[in-house]
């Protein structure tokens, strides 16, 4: 059996590394890659991008899903408020430049604006406000493996679609006849909630929001990660009819996510009292974690 815990945990100098790569990849609205293209892209990352996506990739199996959600998805390890767990994301320490980059508040709090600059509805803007705040987990110690970076489904062929994919080879499901044929443990057009997608901070955060927004938001909290379909348009032989609507609000939201970097960061202290009395028409005063 592997164990995580004998490699490094956290090659990035911080999770929102991950964040920065996929602009490297998507520079525009509308890129995807070809397969030559993502070859040439994988040659030019950073030794430490590159082997972020080495452990993810090799330790996210089924068995290792299984495990997380049975750890985290009960919701008991905190009762917290939305605008708290901004403030309790925002402890989360970034190592790197300070004049360059935003903190985790001010990342979503940018991300918010721009979805309300373009007078998309309450909810939506709400949506952009929370849609990182999963990254908790890293707060609980998980490596950042397990909390960011692409997600896909486990427990069938991981697609060609996702940025070195070669490194599944060393994923112990790649050579399981139960999960590595096309469609594993799934039928054809199953519908994404049937399906088992890689831990991450969009997995946890859905289940945290579930019962207070309305489906279009938690689709887009949910699959915001899941570049390899919502941009490579792979795996939709596992979508269902709701999940081929859905996905175009996830792919309306990824313009935001990661298209609304402002020249200024935003004043948090401005707008946080209309920011308090949007989230307070959703959730109640604090919610399970
Ligand atoms: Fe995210
Ligand atoms: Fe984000």
């Amino acid at each position: 059996m592997i164990d995580p815990n004998s490699e490094q945990r956290n090659p990035l100098d911080h999770p929102d590394q991950w964040e920065d790569e996929l602009l490297g990849r998507y520079p525009t609205p509308s890129s995807t890659k070809s397969d030559s293209e993502f070859r040439d892209y994988e040659a030019e990352q950073r030794p430490s991008v590159k082997e972020f996506y080495r452990l993810n990739h090799r330790y996210q199996t089924l068995a290792f899903v299984q495990q997380k959600r049975r750890e985290f998805l009960s919701l008991d390890r905190r009762r917290m408020g939305v605008w708290e767990a901004m403030e309790f994301l925002n402890t989360l320490v970034d190592d790197s430049d300070p004049d360059t980059e935003l903190t985790q508040i001010e990342h979503l709090l940018q991300t918010a604006e721009a979805v309300r600059h373009d007078g998309r509805p309450d909810w939506f803007i709400l949506t952009g406000l929370i849609h990182d705040l999963g990254k908790i987990l890293c707060l609980d110690g998980e490596p950042q493996w397990a909390v960011v970076g692409d997600t896909f489904p486990v427990g069938c062929a991981y697609s060609k679609k996702i940025v070195y994919h070669d490194f599944f080879q060393a994923n112990p499901d790649w050579v399981d006849s139960r999960y590595n044929s096309q469609f594993g443990v799934y039928k054809s057009e199953t519908g994404l909630d049937n399906v088992l997608m890689s831990w991450g901070h969009d997995e946890y955060l859905y289940h945290v929001i579930k019962d207070y927004l309305p489906i279009e938001a938690q689709y887009m909290i949910r699959y915001h990660s899941f570049y390899p379909a919502h941009r490579e348009r792979d795996y939709e032989y596992l979508f269902d009819e709701r999940d081929h609507a859905m996905f175009d609000w996830v792919r309306e939201f990824n313009q935001y996510d990661l298209y609304s970097k402002a020249e200024a960061p935003p004043d948090v202290e401005r707008l946080k009292p209309y920011y308090e009395q949007l989230i307070g028409r959703y959730f109640p005063s604090q919610i399970a974690w």
